[in-house]
């Protein structure tokens, strides 16, 4: 289970995504999570508006959404869902 930002897999705004949504809560959250880039768009927006996460414009949610949706992509039916996509 990755608790530190090492145990995330490398890319370009891993310590941003680390940073802002474990700081609520476990990253366990979002890791256990796999989903479109669009799902995680809304994710985002619910955390927002249901949580007071601090909105995520422009570049920023960009960032986190580019990461979040390559590290923590939907997973494939076909697969059974249990299947994590490596890099
Ligand atoms: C300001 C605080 C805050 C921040 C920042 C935050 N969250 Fe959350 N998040 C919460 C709370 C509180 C819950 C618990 C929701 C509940 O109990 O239903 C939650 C729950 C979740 C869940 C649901 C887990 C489930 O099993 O349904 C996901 C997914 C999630 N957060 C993703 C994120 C992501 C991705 C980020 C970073 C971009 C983030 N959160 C940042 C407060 C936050």
């Amino acid at each position: 289970m990755p608790e530190a930002v090492e145990d995330l897999p490398a890319g370009p705004g891993r310590e941003e995504t680390f940073g802002l949504c474990a700081a609520c809560h476990a990253y366990r959250l979002v890791s256990n999570q796999g989903m479109s880039r669009e799902r995680w768009d809304e994710t985002l927006t619910w955390m927002t508006q249901r949580h007071n996460m601090p909105e995520l414009q422009g570049a920023d949610r960009d960032l986190i959404l580019d990461y979040l949706a390559k590290a923590h992509p939907q997973k494939p039916p076909s697969l059974g869902g249990g299947f994590r996509q490596p890099f």
